[in-house]
């Protein structure tokens, strides 16, 4: 088992100061193993998991099931059970409450929407991402890349096994997950846009371009995007624009959040195909934007691209409070300082710059230009100030 201590610690946190935590993550990410974890170590706890006859059964009057419950009550596929919600409510908002819940799920939608407008105040989020590069150590980096976060994918024992795990993964995603989401997309039409997501990682979204390849509309196209963003599949990383004389690019950029899932989407099966194929670039640049957002434990809105259609552009912008934190991404042992990274300075006021490459060692490069080797990551980049606990 790869230890996943900060998750625990933060989810506990949330357990003492909110009755409900919702800890949500896509599919076979790790959230019922860290459940169990969590209330294995507890005084008192209690396990449902919605997916389970048995378990449903117990739940029929669900007020009175729960009711006498004290410690740690867990709910695992909550999205099974969005009716459960209104009797948590009432349970939440007993004077000392003696239990305090924690429902899981992988689908955002359902328990977003019904729990933060009947639960609003009394519940707290957390999401679970897959393994970082923090849990599995710098020296696993590349195998981090390769397989992906996935536990299961990561731990394989063999290559050609993690990536039969993946190919498993995603279709039981497509035959089984997605028909369970309150989305009318049939599963053969999600996996071709998957696979054309795909094709376009880490570039510049266009709705309307995409539809006319994809023979939809461009509402189609932005209705299949928010059903994968809400299953942890994707990460889109909003446009940043500043008040310049410049015409800046306003659409979003798309990532396959998980470095393995594009590679099996992309049919790539081990590191000498990979280094090989044409997407190479946009899967180091996707990976390490999504490590780096982990390592500064940055929220989705506090993350950007921003790109001028003169040619600058920094891949990702960090904004947190009145600091702004950029970071470009080359895979290249050799970086060098750019006109663009020079613009991006400027032009946007960034605290500082930091170009992360695949070489060894991190060296200034400029004034508030640093060079830092993806894989000193950990030891060279803080995490945000609004993050850090002391
Ligand atoms: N920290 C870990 N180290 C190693 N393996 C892990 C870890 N966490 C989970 N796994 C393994 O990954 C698989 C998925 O874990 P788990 O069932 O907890 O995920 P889940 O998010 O609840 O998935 P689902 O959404 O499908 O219910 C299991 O086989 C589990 O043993
Ligand atoms: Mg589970």
């Amino acid at each position: 088992m790869i230890p996943r201590d900060n998750h625990a610690t933060v989810v506990r946190g949330l357990l003492a100061r909110n009755p409900v935590v919702a800890l949500l993550g896509a599919r076979q990410v790790g959230k019922t193993t860290l459940a169990r974890k969590l209330a294995g170590a507890a005084r008192r706890a209690e396990f449902f998991d919605l997916e389970r006859a048995a378990d449903v059964a117990r739940l029929t009057d669900p007020e009175l099931a729960l009711g006498p419950l004290r410690g740690i009550v867990v709910l695992d596929e909550i999205q099974r059970r969005p009716d459960l919600v209104p009797a948590l409510r009432v349970l939440a908002d007993r004077p000392r409450s003696p239990a305090r819940f924690l429902v899981l799920g992988s689908a955002a939608p359902v328990l977003l929407r019904q729990s933060s407008e009947s639960l609003a105040g009394r519940i707290a989020f957390h999401e679970l991402p897959g393994l970082s590069l923090a849990e599995v150590g710098a020296t696993a980096l590349d195998r981090l890349w390769l397989r992906g976060g996935f536990p299961r994918a990561f731990t394989a024992r063999s290559t050609s096994e993690s990536a039969s795990w993946r190919r498993d993964f995603v279709r039981t995603f497509l035959e089984r997950d997605v028909p369970q989401l309150d989305i009318a997309i049939p599963p053969v039409t999600l996996e071709r846009f998957l696979s054309m997501l795909a094709h376009y990682h880490g570039q510049v979204w266009n709705a309307s371009e995409l539809g006319r390849s994809f023979g939809v509309s461009h509402h189609a196209v932005r209705r299949y995007l928010e059903a994968l963003e809400r299953t942890f599949m994707l990460r889109v990383l909003r446009p940043w624009a500043e008040n310049l004389a410049k015409r800046q690019v306003k659409s979003p950029k798309v990532y396959i959040r998980d470095s393995g899932l594009l590679h099996t989407l992309l049919d790539i099966d081990d590191s000498n195909h990979l280094e090989r194929h044409p997407k190479v670039g946009a899967s180091w640049e996707g990976f390490v934007v999504e490590a780096l957002i982990q390592r500064l434990g940055a929220r989705a809105d506090q993350c950007y691209f921003w790109a001028t259609h003169s040619g600058a552009e920094l891949d990702l912008l960090v904004i947190d409070g009145t600091r702004r934190f950029g970071f470009e991404i080359k895979r290249t042992t050799a970086p060098s300082v750019t006109p663009s990274m020079r613009n991006a300075l400027s032009d946007l006021g960034l605290t500082s710059l930091d170009v992360l490459h695949a070489g060894d060692a991190t060296f200034p490069l400029a004034l508030s230009i640093r060079a830092v080797a993806a894989h000193r990551l950990l030891d060279d980049i803080e995490p945000l100030k609004s993050q850090r606990r002391t």
